[in-house]
């Protein structure tokens, strides 16, 4: 499957949302996740993510192994998001921070 990792928190651009064939993201407040078992690896949502948050679960950086297990976690907890929607606010200026983790609204 792949994961939606840290620098889409705050962001959330959801230009992933659009072009996923099996509507497989779930919505927080502040970030996205992908339900491992409904994601198809097709990879399409990978190149389209202003923020580059989004990696196959094979080629996960180090640094957000921890998003394997949040992806599958917050998927069963969070609504469903089949359709784009307007970033948050702030995504611009929240684009390229790093040390996001701590501002996670679960
Ligand atoms: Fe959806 Fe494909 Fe991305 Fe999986 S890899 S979340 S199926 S767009
Ligand atoms: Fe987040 Fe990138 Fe999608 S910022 S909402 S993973 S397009």
């Amino acid at each position: 499957a792949y994961v939606v990792t840290e620098p889409c928190i705050k962001c959330k651009y959801t230009d992933c949302v659009e072009v996923c064939p099996v509507n497989c993201f779930y919505e927080g407040a502040n970030f996205l996740v992908i339900h491992p078992d409904e994601c198809i690896d097709c990879g399409a949502c990978e190149p389209v993510c202003p923020t580059k948050a989004i990696f196959p679960e094979s080629d996960l950086p180090p640094e957000y192994s921890e998003y394997r297990t949040l992806n599958a976690q917050f998927a069963t907890q969070w609504p469903n998001i089949a359709e784009k929607k307007a970033a948050l606010p702030d995504a611009d200026s929240f684009k390229d921070k790093k040390g996001k983790r701590s501002m996670l609204e679960a």
